[in-house]
């Protein structure tokens, strides 16, 4: 059996830490024959400058083909002044609404031995495991009407829409109600339907699914008591399912508590677990090109991927124990350095995963 997977490196950083993942996901396909088949495309300012658009043809009907993608990240200053339309961001974007990626798994987890490069005392944070659900193909990032347009009295005005429909919300909700039985079985949904109606149908959607998971605990918390709660005291929550927006700001939250957003993975499924898995840290143009990067986000998006659309569990476990092996030597990429530690590059940190994998194995 072949799984395509189809690469999409970026801009800014997403080549160098894409290139970490290739290896330990290449090592892996030798020494297991998992039958991994791997084919590059454009995305995002890359994409614009080869082709005028951050989101090409070529690339859609890669991504169609493929069976899972793996994305670096996009984004840089030089395209900061275009066009929103065209802008890298909308490649990304236009991705995930183009395969109907509604689910994005955005798990929080400390590793015991960077709990001091956690910003929050150790023992807020110390066992911390927490799974953020965000909507992504929906609310704000698509609702129309959107623009900027000029009011009668000269002056612009910018608007967006929050919309979401009832089975939009009711197929997240699932989503994370089946995720949370997995785990500890609790689930709180976050919102804001004290303000905006769009939310207060949330609640309402969200607590109708949860009748068919009797097992699972749900609470419903306001999105900012939930920014406060995460870093007062993360460890309360086992699973959150929130909008889009809403998960976007508060898995970069989550991700502080861990130490490094350069730590967090993600996942972005459609219906069928068909999956683009990427780290949730941006493109970081200013350390771009310097081989500085952490690429441990990126490798562990790459376990989620045989995880969750290749339903090689096992396999995905080896990856992150050689993560947690590779920690324990005392590597540290600088946005996880500590004093006492060995700072190491972008592919020094992967060649020591792929070398706890070759340890794991004998
Ligand atoms: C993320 C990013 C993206 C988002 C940007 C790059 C469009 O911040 O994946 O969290 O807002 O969804
Ligand atoms: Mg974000």
């Amino acid at each position: 059996m072949t799984h395509k997977i189809a690469v999409l490196p970026g801009d800014g950083i997403g080549p160098e830490i894409i290139a970490e993942a290739i290896k330990v996901l290449a090592y892996l396909n030798t020494d297991m024959d998992l039958g991994l088949e791997f084919e590059q495309g454009l995305i995002g300012g890359a994409a614009y400058d080869a082709t005028g658009t951050p989101f090409p043809a070529d690339t859609v009907s890669l991504v169609q083909q493929a069976d899972a993608i793996l994305l670096g990240a996009v984004g840089g200053y030089q395209w900061e002044s275009l066009d929103i339309a065209v802008r890298p961001e909308k490649g990304l974007l236009g991705l995930r609404s183009e395969l109907q990626l509604f689910s994005n798994l955005r798990p929080a987890i400390l590793y015991p031995q960077l709990a001091d490069a956690s910003s929050l005392k150790y023992e807020v944070v110390s066992g911390l495991d927490i799974m953020i659900v965000r909507e992504l193909t929906g609310g704000i990032y698509f609702g129309q009407p959107r623009g900027i347009r000029e009011l009668e009295n000269g002056e612009k005005q910018g608007y967006n829409t929050l919309v979401y429909s009832e089975s939009e919300i009711r197929r997240i909700a699932h989503s994370a109600f089946k995720i949370a039985q997995k785990r500890d079985r609790r689930l709180c949904s976050v919102d804001k339907a004290n303000v905006l109606e769009c939310t207060e149908l949330w609640r309402e959607v969200v607590t109708e699914v949860g009748k068919e998971y009797p097992d699972v605990e749900l609470s419903h918390m306001y999105v900012d008591n939930a920014s406060m709660q995460l870093v007062r005291a993360p460890k309360q929550f086992d699973v959150l399912v929130t909008t889009n927006m809403f998960g976007d700001i508060l898995s970069d939250t989550a991700s502080m508590l861990t130490g490094s957003i350069g730590m967090l993975p993600s996942a972005s499924l459609d219906i069928n677990a068909k999956g683009m898995y990427e780290p949730i840290h941006g493109s970081a143009p200013d350390i771009a090109g310097q081989g500085i990067a952490n690429p441990l986000a990126t490798i562990l998006s790459a376990a989620m991927m045989l995880r969750y659309t290749f339903n090689l569990g096992a396999t995905a476990e080896r990856i992150e124990l050689a993560v947690n092996d590779a920690l324990n030597t005392n590597v540290r990429t600088a946005d996880i350095y500590s004093a006492g530690m060995k700072k190491v590059g972008t592919s020094e940190m992967g060649d020591t995963v792929v070398k706890a994998l070759q340890i794991r194995s004998k």
